[in-house]
């Protein structure tokens, strides 16, 4: 990545079923304010797998680092592909092998409408998932022993690097302090998993002795998922290992409308770093116009602002917000409009 040009460069990877649908859209409305961004399309997803067998060319990763400032991805996952490998090469890989060890899932309700809690306000839900990205049981390593015998046994094993470890709770307790959050809780399954749950535990507290403007708090990662469900005004900042991480930001998604509404960066600071919306490719209601773009439009704001386009970020933030109130979404957050209307709707805004 080279932070002195000034256009910012950017890899786009559409990938399969509703990524393919969503991701143009978000172009359009990242064109429409004007930002310094150049789009470079990559056609890596299950399409180009079956036609010749290639997920992640050679020189892919390399390629995505050294060529741009940033990655813009949509989906990946496709029935055609039962093995799942292009999605996991590709997606995964370039969490794993770029390094984009910061999983970082704001989550804000825009509007009442949206939250399926009652008596809720929208500034009540309002917190940040910071999901470590690069370790435990996504590091996919275990065994079988005895397999296909009634005997057999399989092992899946949770891997947790002090570095690893140290590494996302120092991101979460700075990105804590940089964007004027006060608090970071720590949540973990350390009452069970004793040895994983014990180095999060010890490293937390040393960490968070070098940031006594931050308040601590620590949950179990049970009792977290009730707590975001009773009183989400609670929460601030969250910080879970990969697993966790993942479960938990699909029922925070639900709490601001659904998987259509939320946003993620998978981030290594001073690294070019990828930007996806949190759903997937939903092949079942692919290519029919019906897929909620604004998940992928407040990713692309965020990797505006990622790249110290703030202006930009702001302005396609406030025209999601616009379109939310005045009800000019897709059906699954309670509009009429198709995915190419709603996001023209939202390009025009700006
Ligand atoms: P999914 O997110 O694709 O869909 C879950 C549910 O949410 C479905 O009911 C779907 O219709 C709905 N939904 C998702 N995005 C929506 C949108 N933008 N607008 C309206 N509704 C939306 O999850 P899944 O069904 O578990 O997985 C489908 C495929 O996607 C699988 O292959 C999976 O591995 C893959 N996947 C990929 C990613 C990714 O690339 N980041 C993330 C999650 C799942
Ligand atoms: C996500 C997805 C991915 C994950 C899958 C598609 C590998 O669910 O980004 O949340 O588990 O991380
Ligand atoms: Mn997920």
């Amino acid at each position: 990545m080279t932070a002195t040009t000034a256009r910012k460069r950017i890899a786009v990877v559409p990938g399969d079923g509703i990524g393919k649908e969503v991701i143009p859209h978000a172009l359009e409305v990242l064109r429409a304010t004007g930002a310094p961004v150049d789009f470079t399309l990559l056609d890596w997803g299950a399409d180009r797998y079956l036609a010749d067998g290639t997920t992640v060319p050679p020189d892919g990763f390399p390629m995505l680092a050294r060529d741009f400032d940033a990655i813009f991805v949509g989906a990946l996952g496709d029935p055609r592909v039962a093995t799942n490998i292009h999605a996991k090469e590709i997606l995964l890989g370039m969490r794993f092998k770029m390094d984009l060890y910061a999983n970082v899932r704001p989550v804000k309700l825009l509007d009442v409408s949206l939250c399926p809690l009652k008596n809720i306000n929208p500034a009540d839900i309002d917190f940040v998932v910071i999901r470590e990205n690069t370790e435990g049981v996504y590091m996919d390593m275990g065994g079988y022993f005895k397999k296909d015998t009634p005997d057999e046994v399989a092992t899946q094993e949770d891997i947790n690097t002090r570095k690893g470890v140290e590494r996302i709770i120092r991101f979460a307790f700075d990105y804590a302090r940089t964007h004027g959050r006060k608090k970071l809780m720590m949540a973990d399954k350390s009452n069970v998993m004793s040895y994983a749950g014990g180095l999060w535990q010890r490293v937390f507290k040393l960490v968070a002795a070098e940031y006594p403007d931050i308040h601590t708090q620590h949950m179990y990662i049970d009792a977290l998922c009730l707590q975001m469900v009773r009183d989400p005004r609670s929460l601030d900042v969250i910080v879970t290992n990969n697993m966790f991480g993942d479960i938990i930001t699909d029922l925070a998604a639900a709490l601001q409308g659904g998987l259509g509404m939320a946003a993620s960066g998978n981030i290594h600071p001073g690294l070019t770093s990828m930007f996806e919306p949190v759903h997937g490719s939903a092949p079942p209601i692919a290519g029919k116009n019906i897929a909620n773009p604004m998940g992928s439009i407040l990713t692309g704001a965020m990797m505006l602002a990622h790249l110290g386009l703030t202006d930009a970020a702001a302005r396609i933030e406030a025209a999601v917000l616009t379109a939310v109130q005045q009800k000019k979404t897709t059906v699954d957050v309670g509009g009429t409009l198709g995915t190419k209307e709603c996001s023209e709707w939202i390009a025009n805004q700006i």
